[in-house]
């Protein structure tokens, strides 16, 4: 005790006079380091745009100047020597050699080159003549191939971190970092001083879990996330005795949690998408200072042990997605200190009083989605703290009278519950500096949408609607009975991605103030009452990817673009179920070229949406109405079905290569199906039906290797039914009520001429 008092002492005491005196080094700097500290400044480049704000510390070392002095740098007062070597963030960029001379700075201590770019240049075995290493930072920095064995040889280190992951980004996807077991095994049994190892991102499928047994006693932080492990994980770990942070998240490991003897110092538990056999044990009420715990979607069962109200530090809760039940956990309003909950997607049965959450006055993040049946009578509670509320499908009859009071409110969603009635006045009002999304959807809400309360609210003509939310990013209100225009007034610099006013009862014209919002990217107008011609005043909208106006009453010709590239980012456009007549908007869909570039979005597959919210949109593919609950950002498809649309199909129609779905049936088109429609090698739904298209199906369209749908029925097409491997696979309602179509799959067999029975 004594010797921890003194030692406590001589480091305050130290600090305190590197605080009053910062300059008073004993030493200077060794020339020879000097120069080696700036012939491997000199080997890299200083690129400042590599990450916002990084900072070129290099920039400023100054020949000359005692090297002790240098940004990054820091000697032993005594012998002058270069101890410590921190150059993350530094805007870095290039490869690292064996030669380099960063390996004669043979007395570091510490070295930190996190965040930089070393062109994934290997982690150097070199690296082991640094004998007196204890901190050895490589997070982040775009470090390459396997770890070397010869990191085991630096058995001094305290704090290892070669994660791949800074601030919670993680850019470099995979990870190029990989260690093999042998050496893990090796790292681990002789680095017996660490105590803070990160690992987050470093493939690690070729190591046994199993080799952590081995891990120090020391270890207080311990993360490997998302670092492909496979295998059962050996419970000791959860009682290394000086464990406070444990993450490892997103691996392929089974988790059995201890029966008892857990470590009392663990403070945060992250173990979200692995697999957790079994039941949350009572005993986990044995890690009285923990503060966090996430296990989302670990295939939890049973349901939430009562003794979990011990745990009176818990500040996080993070259980989203399990296959928990029984009772809701009402004693979750005794954790006092909980700033982030989220019980949502689980299969409890009951109700829950909501007022159980009244206590819970640190709130930041409430999420009790589906699977929590509230009882919301009386919400007359204040969170002022609250940002993030998510009640979907919670059973709720009214708005929550306590958002009143959350200012700091950023992401709202009462989707899917029942909520009748007009929006409350109050309602406007609810962060309206903060809120960048709002989902009301799915629920009885009525009346219309009022103009008149932000004339009072703010100040100036700036901010006169709902859209006037200067944060607002999305906002939902599909499937409601809400009616009347759409208010007019948009904020200059609205940040609006998405506007879902579907299932609506809205009426009357699109207001041309759109056009300020110059972020929208998805616009769905479907399942109303709008009257008004074709928006082709849109078509400049930057980043407008869907555009749905189905079931309206828009109506009128849908003239020629104005724009070289109208709609640029379009890949979603559906026009149909209106009065629209006239020729096929062809000269639209011929520059659409969102739809035709075939290589953009394609490797990684991509969702719209942003900041947890997902956007969806329905769709009529293969004959059926369908949500697209995660619209991928490949998918494109062109619906003008049901209209009053005449003339031909282009031909070059086959140019819209990256094409998912055409729908033009139920219209009055003419002339034959185009050979280049076999060009759209992409297309998988197909719908001509119900026109008058003359001629016969070109063999091209049987080529389609991808089509899973068509329905090329009622229209006035003659001769054979193509040979091809998609077209065996279709029925003959496909080529019903045509005027002479014979083969399979149809009865009619094809008799004379060139019109011989496909084999
Ligand atoms: C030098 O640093 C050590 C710790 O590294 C400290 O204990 C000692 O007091 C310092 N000496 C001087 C002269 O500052
Ligand atoms: C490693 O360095 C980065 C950049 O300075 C820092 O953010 C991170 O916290 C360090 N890792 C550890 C474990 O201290
Ligand atoms: C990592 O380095 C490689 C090789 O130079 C480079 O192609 C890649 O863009 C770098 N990654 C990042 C995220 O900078
Ligand atoms: C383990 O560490 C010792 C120094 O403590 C070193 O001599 C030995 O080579 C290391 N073993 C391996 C396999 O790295
Ligand atoms: C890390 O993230 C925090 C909060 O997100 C931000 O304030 C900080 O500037 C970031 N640090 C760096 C070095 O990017
Ligand atoms: C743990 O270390 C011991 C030697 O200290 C070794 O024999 C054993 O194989 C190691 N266990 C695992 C699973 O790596
Ligand atoms: C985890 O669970 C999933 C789904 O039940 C299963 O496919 C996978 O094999 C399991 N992994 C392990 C390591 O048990
Ligand atoms: C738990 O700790 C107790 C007391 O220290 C000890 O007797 C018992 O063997 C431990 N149980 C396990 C499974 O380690
Ligand atoms: C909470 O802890 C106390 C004292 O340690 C214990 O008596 C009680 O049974 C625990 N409560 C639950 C629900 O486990
Ligand atoms: C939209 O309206 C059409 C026609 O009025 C109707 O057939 C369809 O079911 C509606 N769709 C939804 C999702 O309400
Ligand atoms: C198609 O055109 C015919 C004749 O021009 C007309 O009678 C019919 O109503 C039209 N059908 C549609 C769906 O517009
Ligand atoms: C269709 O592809 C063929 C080559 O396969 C090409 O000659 C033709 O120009 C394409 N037509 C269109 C409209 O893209």
């Amino acid at each position: 005790m004594e010797f921890y008092q003194t030692l406590c002492l001589l480091v305050s005491l130290s600090a305190q006079a590197l605080l009053d005196f910062p300059f008073t080094t004993a030493q200077s700097c060794h020339p020879v380091q000097s120069n080696a500290l700036l012939q491997f400044s000199n080997s890299l480049t200083v690129q400042t745009d590599m990450y916002p704000h990084c900072d070129p510390k290099t920039t400023r070392w100054e020949n000359g100047l005692d090297c002790c002095l240098w940004d990054g740098v820091a000697c032993d007062n005594v012998t002058g020597n270069v101890i410590g070597l921190d150059l993350s963030f530094s805007c870095l960029q290039g490869t690292l050699h064996s030669d380099s001379s960063l390996f004669a700075l043979r007395h570091l201590q510490s070295l930190n080159l996190g965040a930089n770019n070393f062109l994934t240049s290997p982690i150097l075995p070199e690296l082991s003549v640094f004998t007196e290493l204890r901190h050895l930072n490589l997070t982040y920095s775009n470090f390459s191939g396997l770890v070397p064995t010869e990191i085991s040889y630096l058995s001094k280190l305290v704090l290892l971190d070669l994660s791949q992951t800074f601030n919670g980004t993680t850019t470099y996807v995979p990870s190029g970092l990989r260690i093999e077991n042998t050496d893990f095994k090796v790292l681990v049994q002789n680095l017996t001083e660490l105590r803070v190892l990160k690992l987050d991102l470093v493939d690690m499928s070729a190591v046994s879990p199993s080799s952590f047994v081995n891990l120090s006693s020391s270890l207080t932080v311990f993360s490997a996330s998302s670092c492909n492990l496979q295998g059962e994980l050996p419970p000791n770990i959860f009682r290394l005795p000086n464990l406070l942070d444990l993450d490892l998240q997103s691996n392929d490991i089974m988790v059995s949690f201890p029966k008892s003897n857990w470590s009392k110092s663990v403070e945060s538990l992250t173990l979200s998408y692995t697999n957790i056999s079994g039941k949350i044990p009572d005993s986990i009420s044995e890690l009285k200072n923990l503060k966090t715990l996430a296990l989302r979607s670990c295939i939890l069962i049973g349901s939430i042990p009562s003794s979990l109200v011990n745990l009176t530090e818990l500040t996080r809760l993070d259980l989203w997605h399990n296959e928990l039940t029984g009772h809701p956990p009402s004693f979750v309003g005794k954790l006092e200190r909980l700033i982030h909950l989220d019980l949502s997607y689980n299969n409890f049965i009951g109700v829950l009083d909501f007022s159980v959450f009244s206590t819970l006055k640190n709130l930041q993040v409430l999420r009790l989605t589906v699977g929590l049946n509230l009882d919301s009578n009386n919400m007359n509670y204040i969170f002022s703290e609250l940002e993030i509320l998510e009640l979907s499908s919670c059973n709720l009859i009214e708005f929550p009278s306590f958002l009143k009071s959350s200012r700091k409110l950023r992401k709202l969603d009462l989707s899917k519950n029942k909520i009748s009635g007009r929006i409350p006045r109050w309602f406007w009002d609810l962060g309206k500096d903060t809120l960048s999304s709002l989902d009301i959807s799915s629920n009885l809400i009525e009346g219309d949408i009022p103009q008149f309360p932000w004339k009072e609210l703010f100040d100036g003509h700036l901010a006169e609607c709902l859209m006037a939310l200067a944060r607002l990013s999305v906002l939902n209100l599909r499937m409601n009975m809400i009616q009347g225009v759409i208010p007019g007034k948009i904020a200059r610099d609205s940040s609006l991605r998405t506007l879902d006013f579907s299932q609506n009862r809205f009426e009357g014209t699109l207001p041309r103030s759109l056009l300020q919002c110059k972020s929208l990217e998805v616009l769905d107008l479907s399942n109303n009452t709008m009257e008004d011609t074709f928006p082709d005043w849109l078509e400049t909208l930057p980043k407008l990817q869907v555009l749905v106006l189905r079931s309206n009453k828009f109506h009128g010709f849908v003239r020629s673009p104005r724009a070289a590239r109208p709609f640029p980012e379009l890949r979603i456009f559906d026009l149909s179920n209106n009065n629209f007549s006239g020729p096929l908007p062809i000269r639209y869909i011929m520059k659409l070229t969102a739809m035709m570039n075939r290589e953009k979005g394609r490797g990684q597959l991509q969702y719209m949406g942003g900041y947890g919210y997902q956007d969806s949109v329905m769709v009529t593919m293969k004959g059926l109405e369908i949500r697209l609950v995660k619209i991928l950002t490949i998918f494109t498809s062109i619906d003008l079905s049901s209209n009053h649309f005449v003339g031909g199909l282009p031909m070059d129609i086959g140019s819209l290569k990256s094409l998912k779905g055409l729908n033009i049936s139920h219209n009055n088109l003419t002339g034959y199906i185009p050979p280049s429609t076999g060009n759209l090698t992409d297309l998988e739904s197909l719908d001509l039906s119900s026109n008058r298209f003359t001629g016969r199906i070109p063999q091209e369209l049987a080529d389609l290797t991808s089509l899973a749908f068509l329905n090329l029925s009622e229209n006035r097409l003659i001769g054979p039914i193509p040979p091809g491997p998609q077209f065996t696979t279709f029925k003959s309602d496909s080529f019903a009520g045509n005027l002479g179509l014979c083969g399979f799959p149809l009865p009619e067999t094809c008799k004379s001429g060139s019109w011989e029975t496909p084999p």
